[in-house]
């Protein structure tokens, strides 16, 4: 196990050490939730401040023409970067929720003898929710959600689009993607890769492994800030086959023509429904800047130090590690099953190590390389074992269980 010594000494030679005083993270705290929601970059406080008060305060009306109807393509395209995808490829729009379901709807409507969407049991809920609510939208549709060992026979030649989350919300799994790709190809099957817990944490190159569709949000690794609007990514060779079936006159080829009839935009922008959210954007873009200046090479080694720091505290602990030790096979997080893992996250919580819990029995840590130090993470094993050692988490306050875990 790292002593503090040798933690303090990695810190010291870290390529990206200086990235952590360009956020404002509060005192005390050990933010290990990061793959949850970001912490907020000092340059996105001052773009939401700027954004509100010069912008919004006195150009008013003008600001639309001043930057804020081009920002759904412009932070898209710098989120292309951070995913192997074209400029010309991403846009930020609406929720993850709601980019999956127009994207899986586009699916389905393109090819009419394809009425089958595949996707993992365990997947995250959202993905099968909404998955249920397409299928329900489009005649003859179904969801068919399989265990993961069981998706490669579960495609076939029905299967219109396969929807996989490609780096697991609970154990940190990840998906080689240009190898699934390939299955969903080799059944006549589009794919669609939720990139919620990949985008800024691993390297992700949508372009190489071929894939069609991709959607993720912006509040956990791009550090966007709380509910920041989402992104979809349409491999250019389907942008103009695929339609938005949210089709609203902000994806209207031509908005101010005030037309009764809805026409397509071409390109990415028909993916917008409605009035892009401003404010949101401002911190979004901000957070993304951030993250296009670190060498995602140095992130995802670093990623891998951090998790074998905490996989080694936990293994002395005797804690049950469910996420993968391979590095090219996890995400940026490391889990631990524990049947009181709801009250040691919420005791851990109480001395400024934050991390969270995913029922039913998972205490979930994310490594977040941008401002994590190796330091970090050997205090915070320290508190976890003076929690464990004096039973500090059978605490009946930590059994309170509150609407957000
Ligand atoms: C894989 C995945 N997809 C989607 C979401 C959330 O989607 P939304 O921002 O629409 O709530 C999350 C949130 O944690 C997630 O982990």
């Amino acid at each position: 196990m790292m002593t503090l010594d040798e933690a303090r000494a990695r810190d010291a030679a870290d390529p990206l050490r200086g990235f952590r005083e360009r956020f404002a993270l509060p005192e005390g705290v050990i933010y290990l939730d990061g793959n949850s929601l970001g912490p907020l970059p000092r340059a996105a406080a001052a773009a939401a401040e700027d954004c509100v008060g010069r912008q919004w305060g006195e150009r008013l009306i003008r600001g639309w023409n001043e930057g804020w109807i081009d920002a759904p393509a412009r932070i898209g395209g710098k989120i292309a970067r951070l995913i192997g995808a074209g400029a010309d490829e991403v846009i930020v729009a609406d929720s993850t929720t709601v980019n999956l379901f127009k994207a899986i709807v586009a699916a389905l409507r393109l090819d009419p003898a394809r009425r089958t969407v595949v996707s993992e049991l365990g997947n995250f809920p959202t993905d099968l929710h909404i998955a249920q609510g397409a299928v329900g939208c489009v005649e003859g549709a179904r969801l068919k959600a399989v265990p993961r060992d069981r998706l490669a026979d579960a495609l076939d030649g029905d299967t219109a689009v396969l929807v996989l989350t490609h780096v697991h919300y609970k154990t940190a799994e990840r998906f080689d993607m240009a190898a699934w790709t390939q299955r969903a190809h080799a059944a006549g099957a589009l794919v669609l890769w939720d990139l919620s817990h990949s985008a800024g944490a691993v390297p992700v190159d949508l372009g190489a492994a071929g894939a069609d569709l991709a959607v993720g949000c912006g509040y956990k690794y791009l550090n966007g800030g709380p509910g920041a609007p989402a992104y979809l990514h349409v491999a250019r060779r389907w942008q103009a086959a695929l339609g938005n079936p949210l089709s609203g006159w902000m994806g209207h080829a031509a908005p101010f023509a005030m037309e009764d009839r809805y026409r397509p935009a071409p390109g990415m922008a028909r993916w917008l429904a409605g009035t892009p959210p401003v404010l949101g954007m401002a911190a979004l873009e901000a957070g993304v800047d951030l993250m296009l200046e670190a060498d995602m090479a140095a992130v995802a080694a670093k990623s891998a130090a951090l998790f074998d720091a905490m996989a080694a505290i936990g293994d002395a602990l005797g804690l049950e590690c469910v996420s993968p030790r391979d590095p090219a096979a996890r995400g940026s997080h490391i889990s631990f099953r524990h049947r009181e893992a709801h009250q040691l996250c919420q005791a851990l919580i109480a001395e400024g190590v934050i991390g969270d819990f995913r029922d039913p029995d998972i205490l979930r840590l994310g490594l977040t390389p941008l401002y994590l130090g190796f330091a970090d993470v050997v205090r915070a094993g320290d508190i976890l074992a003076a929690i464990l050692r004096e039973g500090r988490h059978r605490d009946p306050r930590f059994a309170v269980r509150r609407a957000v875990t």
